[in-house]
């Protein structure tokens, strides 16, 4: 097959693109310094020209952008792939959030999702899309938990984590296997990508700590204490424990 994928510089869609290259996909980018996704004649015109079966929409950029690329999509047969995020939800609140709950974010990153969700879905009812949690990769440099808390140590010297904080997370490699997995067969509609199945962020950041060297001084407190999860029972996806181990 061949994907189109945006946000090549960023941090999911790279690893994606790793894992669609090693079963002889065709992945192709999206270069915004070319394509403005401002220009609705030429994002429209380099999906026409490119031809993928997949479009993955993993940028960030505006509502306007992803319903627009979705719309496009439907009118010629091609699937639609977006990623949301938990924080569609109060981060103040506790979960595990259902699918079925209405996002009721109060910041404006999980509101600027929640709009491209409602986009996205009125544009294309054939599109899949799929919320993530926090992503742990392998080593600092991108956006994912590893690069915080080395930053955060390197900035402020030491960490604070909770222990009564249940995160919503997934290892980075688990989240692109379940991405290429809703590809192969996932019905169109709404996923939640959940990777953690009980682990505190004080546990997870000392199991970082350690692979790492024990390079970070994480510090334990006790708040907030909630559970930040997402519910999902219609995705295998790959859990921590099994990356700790
Ligand atoms: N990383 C996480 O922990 C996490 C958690 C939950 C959800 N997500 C979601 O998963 C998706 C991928 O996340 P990520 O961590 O890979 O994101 P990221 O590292 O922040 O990269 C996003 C990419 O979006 C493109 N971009 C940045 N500003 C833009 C703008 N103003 N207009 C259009 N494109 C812009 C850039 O790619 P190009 O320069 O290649 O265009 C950038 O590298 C995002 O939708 C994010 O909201 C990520």
């Amino acid at each position: 097959m061949k994907f189109l994928v945006t946000g090549l510089n960023g941090t999911v869609a790279p690893v994606l693109a790793v894992r669609l290259r090693r079963d002889h996909h065709d992945v192709a980018g999206w270069d915004r310094a070319r394509v403005s996704p401002d220009d609705r004649d030429a994002c429209n015109a380099y999906i026409a020209q490119q031809q993928p079966d997949w479009v993955i929409h993993l940028a960030m950029g505006s509502p306007d952008w992803a319903a627009e690329m979705a719309a496009t999509c439907l009118g010629r047969g091609i699937r639609f792939l977006f990623t949301s995020t938990v924080s569609v939800f109060d981060g103040s609140r506790s979960g595990p959030f259902a699918r079925e709950q209405e996002p009721d974010a109060r910041d404006e990153y999980g509101r600027y999702k929640a709009e491209c969700e409602r986009r996205i879905r009125h544009a294309n009812p054939d599109a899949i899309i799929a919320r993530l949690g926090w992503q742990i990769g392998d080593a600092p440099g991108d956006n994912n938990m590893v690069d915080f808390l080395a930053r955060t140590h390197r900035e402020k010297g030491g960490v604070e984590v909770s222990s009564g904080w249940i995160p919503s997370a997934a290892h980075l490699g688990d989240t692109v296997e379940a991405l290429y997995a809703l590809c192969c067969d996932g019905p169109a509609g709404l996923y939640q990508l959940e990777g953690n199945p009980g682990w505190t962020f004080f546990q997870i950041a000392t199991e970082l700590n350690k692979r790492h060297g024990n390079a970070w001084n994480i510090v334990r407190k006790e708040e907030p204490r909630r559970d930040g999860r997402m519910d999902e029972d219609r995705v295998t996806m790959g859990k921590l424990d099994a990356r700790f181990r």
